[in-house]
């Protein structure tokens, strides 16, 4: 499973404007829970082609440094960097298994917890990114969603929609999704509860856990109106998740 996104690699182009990836959705949640990173450090894991890495720099973040375990989105990551050089370093690693990058005033990780292929997995993910982080740092990921529902609204116009969701997931599911990007891609990982992660983030030595789900930008609201959005709403696929060391 971990080394998929070496067969997507471009596929994920332009995705950020798929409506439930967009800056409107996600990053107003993300940058939400975030607050500011200006003058901080910090540790993207599972930063992909960079979507966000480069995102926190051009806020004004100091070091920033990206990590994937695929070989192929650090080389789109790279090749953005090459195209719009802004000072970002990026490593190949699985994030249960990292080489000690320093200590960060802050680490995030979008779409990071759900390719745990065990518990054990997304506790030495946990106890990796801990490490990572100053005293007093925090985490602020973006996950999928716990608490999706077979039975809520599941719409493709969002960009997004879970294939066969099972009606009550259970812990180490499979659950695969179609991205509907121009080039549509479908993507696997695992079904984990609230409480696998919060005990995995608890033992790695998290306190003060908040789930946070998605809202949409005022701008979102404007440009698109609250019915088009309200199904999403109902029953977000992701969920933000901030946790403190
Ligand atoms: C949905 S993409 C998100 C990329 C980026 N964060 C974004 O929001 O555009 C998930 C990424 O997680 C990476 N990934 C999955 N398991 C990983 C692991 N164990 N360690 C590091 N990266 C991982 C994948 O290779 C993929 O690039």
């Amino acid at each position: 499973m971990s080394a998929q996104y070496d067969q997507i690699g471009d596929k994920t182009e332009n995705w950020d404007v798929l409506p439930v990836r967009s800056g409107y959705m996600e990053g107003h949640t993300i940058f939400k829970v975030l607050g500011s990173v200006k003058g901080k450090s910090v540790l993207d894991l599972a930063c992909g082609d960079g979507l966000y890495t480069r995102q926190f720099k051009e806020r004004g973040a100091t070091r920033v440094v990206g990590v994937d375990i695929s070989e192929e989105m650090i080389r789109i990551a790279q090749q953005n960097e090459e195209a719009q050089p802004l000072g970002l370093e990026y490593h190949v690693s699985d994030v249960a298994s990292m080489p000690s990058l320093g200590s960060f005033d802050l680490v995030t990780a979008v779409y990071l917890l759900h390719y745990a292929s065990s518990p054990e997995h997304m506790l030495r993910m946990c106890r990796s990114i801990h490490a990572h982080l100053k005293p007093g740092g925090s985490f602020v990921t973006y996950a999928f969603n716990p608490d999706f529902s077979a039975k809520g609204p599941n719409s493709t116009r969002y960009g997004i929609t879970m294939l066969a969701f099972p009606e009550a997931p259970r812990d180490g599911q499979a659950i695969s999704a179609e991205l509907h990007t121009k080039n549509p891609f479908t993507i696997h990982f695992s079904y984990w509860s609230r409480s696998t992660h919060e005990q995995a983030l608890r033992a790695a030595g998290f306190h003060t856990i908040t789930w946070q789900r998605p809202e949409c930008s005022p701008e979102g609201l404007a440009k698109y109106g609250q019915a088009f959005w309200q199904d999403y709403i109902d029953n977000p696929h992701a969920v933000a998740l901030r946790c403190e060391k």
